[in-house]
């Protein structure tokens, strides 16, 4: 991965999370950036400047009030190929969306216009806060990227729930993917300004108040997909079933439960839509009665379930003209060319993306997938066992010749 002469601006901000910034400023100078570290006071809570000179060889900018430093956010502003904030904390992202200007990095980024990627790290109870993200909506819909945040420990101990700071891998490789990406579509690329939903994971459908019929689909191509067309310039409108995995941050996300609320869902949206990634695996099925308290185990005696077909939310969608609309086939082997073929003409898709469910390191639960693409042109792609993030590129590619 080579950021050779690029010039990267990396903000900082004051959560624990920022001892991560290190490697990140060593990892970018290393792979030929010129890396400019902006510190926030609490970020120098943390981490004294000297390190990150050192890291990066580099003077570090801090307070707006240095000496000779009247006008260095403006100059600084012109500059970089692209700013990442890392971590961003919930008063960083607070003070950005209400577009104040009281320090060196909230300065800079309302002077910039090269591209900013946030890694968003806070406790997961202020993550999950109704002001933050309200906060990552705002700036999501102002252009700005996000990576993370992940679930896993905090400084505070274990967590189920997201907040946890990407690692500074994979914060890189969103950084790379932005700045390659900038560089080939820059300025005209067709997802720019375009609505799409994008639905993921699976859905669930109740039998009584504690068990349900699902499936293991965990939401990773959906989140890539939506993360991918969101970093390309479009507007996503995300609607996502009950997952582990956190939605990517920055894009509005309706969350639903049955098949029958993911179709409301994507109905209510679609009226303004340039596209539809139909990622989602719903559930197929739903018990005709939902009991209202659990249901017994009884004699231990074989148990029958009565079953009714949920809404195919594809086949029965009102979409507006010109809607682009992309369905996933999932199948078990047996002919699923075929079978992905006859989806692709009984839901009327521009496309269908098919995945074998049975091939090692595709389908569910896992984080690459292989697929091939089939277009309603009679287009067929074949794309190789990728992470999915890689295979969603693959697949905005050939999608964006019909936008
Ligand atoms: N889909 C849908 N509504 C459903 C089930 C699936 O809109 N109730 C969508 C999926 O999101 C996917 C496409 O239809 O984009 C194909 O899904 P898949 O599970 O492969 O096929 P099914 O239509 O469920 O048909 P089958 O189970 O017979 O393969």
């Amino acid at each position: 991965m080579s950021f050779a002469g690029r010039h990267v601006v990396l903000g900082v901000s004051g959560g624990i999370a920022c001892y991560k910034s290190c490697t990140i400023a060593r990892r970018l100078t290393e792979a030929g950036a010129r890396v400019d570290v902006i510190l926030t006071a609490a970020a120098g809570e943390f981490i004294r400047p000297l390190t990150f000179e050192a890291l990066t060889g580099r003077p570090v900018l801090g307070s707006l009030w240095d000496p000779g430093r009247a006008l260095a956010h403006i100059e600084l502003a012109r500059a970089p190929a692209l700013v990442i904030v890392a971590p961003a904390t919930a008063h960083l992202l607070a003070r950005a969306t209400m577009g104040m200007a009281d320090d060196f990095l909230t300065a800079l980024l309302l002077a910039r216009s090269s591209p900013v990627l946030a890694a968003p790290a806070m406790n997961d109870a202020i993550y999950a806060h109704p002001a933050t993200t309200a906060n990552l909506r705002t700036l999501g819909e102002r252009g700005w990227q996000f990576v993370g945040p992940e679930t896993g420990p905090l400084a505070e101990g274990p967590s189920a729930r997201p907040g946890r700071m990407s690692e500074p891998e994979t914060i890189l490789a969103a950084a790379h993917r932005l700045l390659s990406g900038a560089a080939a579509t820059a300025g005209q690329g067709r997802w720019v300004g375009k609505r799409v939903v994008v639905t993921a994971g699976p859905t669930r459908e109740h039998l009584d108040p504690v068990r349900v019929l699902t499936n293991p689909s965990s939401g990773r191509m959906g989140f890539a997909l939506a993360e991918a067309v969101a970093a390309r310039g479009a507007a996503v409108a995300l609607v996502a079933g009950p997952t582990e995995l956190a939605p990517p941050a920055g894009m509005a996300t309706t969350r639903v439960e049955t098949t029958a609320e993911m179709q409301a869902a994507v109905q209510a949206l679609i009226g303004k839509a340039d596209a539809l990634l139909m990622v989602a695996a719903p559930a197929d099925f739903r018990p005709r009665t939902r009991a209202e308290t659990k249901r017994p185990r009884g004699a231990g005696g074989p148990v029958t379930l009565d079953l009714e077909p949920t809404p195919d939310i594809l086949a029965t969608l009102e979409r507006p003209k010109g809607c682009v609309v992309v369905g996933f086939a999932l199948e078990t082997g047996g002919d699923a060319l075929a079978k992905a073929r006859a989806k692709l003409q009984n839901k009327t898709l521009d496309f269908v993306i098919l995945n074998d469910a049975l091939e090692p390191g595709a389908g569910f639960e896992v984080p690459t997938n292989r697929v091939t693409i089939l277009g309603r042109n009679g287009k067929q792609v074949d794309v190789p066992l990728l992470p999915k993030r890689d295979v969603a590129e693959r697949i905005l590619d050939v999608v964006e010749e019909a936008l």
